[in-house]
C-alpha cells in the first residue's frame, strides 16, 4: 500500500503506532483513532463501559487527552431486543462522561454479529507525543493493570469463571487509562503504548523491533490477576495467544526457569490493558510511586531497556 505523504502528518501508518497525529497548528495536533468489538461480558452495560474504555485508551497512550468521539454500532435488530443497545449505549456513554469526552454522533448498521466501539478524536500538543518508539537504554519499563484478560474471558465463555473472577476482571477492564496518563505526562517518557490485542510480548515487540535496543522482562514482577494461572493450565487459552506467539517469538528468548503457562500469559491478547511506559530508571520509582497513590494501584516495574543486541526481549 502507498503510504499518502502530508507534512503535518506527525504520526502515520509507517510504524503500527497506537492512533494517528496530525498536526493543526504549532500548539495542537489531533489523535485519531478507532476501536470495536464483539462483546466479551454477558452484562451489555458493562460492555459499553468495556468498549469505551478500550476505545480512549490508545489516545492516552500516546500523551493526549481525548475529546470527541461518535460511536460505531452493528446490531442483529431481527434477533435481539432494542433494550440491549440501549443498556450497551448508556454503558458507554457513562464511561466517555468519566472521561470528559463528547459524544457528536454516530453510525449504526444491521449485522448478524453485535458490535460496539468509537472513532475518537484526541488533543496534544505537537511537540509532547508519546510514541511507542523511543525506548533507551536504562530505561525501565513499568506496565499498570495486571494481565489475564483474555484468558479469563475464555474461562467466563467456558463456563467455569466464578462471578466474583467475572466482577473482578470487569472492574480492570472498564478502568480508564486517564490517571495512569494523567501522571505519566508530568514526566519525560522515552515511548509508551497500552497492551491490547497483541498480548505484552506483542506489544513490547512494536517497541523495540528495528530499534537498538533489547528489553530484560522479570517474569517474577509482571502483574497477573491470579486466577489466569488456573486457568491457562486447564487450556483455557484463547487463539489469540498462540497466533501472538508465533508471530513473534523470533525475538523473544525465554530463560529455562519461565514456566510454559506464564510465557503464554505473555501473549495473552488483553481488552482494554494497561499501558506500557517506558522511563529514565533515575524517574522510574517517583513515576511508580505517583501512578499508586492516584489509584492506578497495579503499577509495576516490570523490566529494563539494555543496549543490544537490538530489537530483542529476554523473559528471564
Ligand atoms: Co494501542
Ligand atoms: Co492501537
Ligand atoms: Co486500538
Amino acid at each position: 500500500m502507498k503510504l499518502p505523504k502530508d507534512s503535518n502528518i506527525l504520526v502515520g501508518m509507517e510504524r503500527s503506532d497506537d492512533a494517528g497525529v496530525y498536526k493543526i497548528s504549532d500548539e495542537l495536533a489531533i489523535i485519531q483513532t478507532v476501536d470495536f468489538f464483539t462483546p466479551i461480558v454477558d452484562d451489555p452495560f458493562c460492555f459499553g463501559q468495556i468498549a469505551v474504555a478500550n476505545a480512549l485508551s490508545d489516545v492516552y497512550a500516546m500523551g493526549g487527552i481525548p475529546k470527541t468521539a461518535m460511536n460505531l454500532v452493528a446490531f442483529p435488530i431481527k434477533e435481539m431486543e432494542i433494550s440491549i443497545l440501549r443498556q450497551i449505549l448508556e454503558g458507554g456513554l457513562d464511561k466517555m462522561n468519566e472521561a470528559g469526552v463528547v459524544l457528536l454522533g454516530g453510525h449504526s448498521i444491521e449485522d448478524k454479529e453485535l458490535k460496539y466501539g468509537l472513532s475518537v478524536t484526541g488533543f496534544v500538543h505537537p511537540d509532547h507525543i508519546i510514541r511507542n518508539t523511543g525506548l533507551k537504554p536504562g530505561d525501565k519499563l513499568i506496565l499498570t493493570k495486571p494481565l489475564g484478560t483474555g484468558i479469563i474471558n475464555t474461562a467466563i465463555k467456558g463456563g467455569i469463571a466464578s462471578a466474583e473472577i467475572t466482577e473482578i476482571i470487569t472492574r480492570i477492564m472498564i478502568m480508564l487509562n486517564r490517571d495512569a496518563a494523567a501522571v505519566m505526562q508530568n514526566y519525560p517518557i522515552s515511548a509508551c503504548t497500552d497492551v491490547t490485542g497483541f498480548g505484552l510480548l506483542g506489544h513490547l515487540a512494536e517497541m523495540v523491533v528495528d530499534t537498538s535496543c533489547s528489553v530484560q522482562l522479570h517474569a517474577e514482577k509482571i502483574p497477573v490477576i491470579p486466577e489466569t494461572f488456573e486457568y491457562a493450565k486447564i487450556g483455557f487459552i484463547p487463539g489469540g495467544a498462540f497466533k501472538n506467539k508465533e508471530f513473534r517469538s523470533s525475538i523473544v528468548t525465554f530463560s529455562a526457569g519461565i514456566d510454559p503457562i506464564m510465557q503464554d500469559i505473555l501473549f495473552d491478547p488483553q481488552t482494554s490493558g494497561g499501558l506500557l511506559i517506558g522511563v529514565k530508571d533515575t524517574l522510574a520509582q517517583g513515576l511508580l510511586d505517583e501512578l499508586r497513590i492516584k489509584g492506578v494501584s497495579h503499577s509495576t516495574i516490570i523490566g529494563d531497556v539494555t543496549d543490544g543486541p537490538g530489537g530483542r526481549i529476554i523473559v528471564a
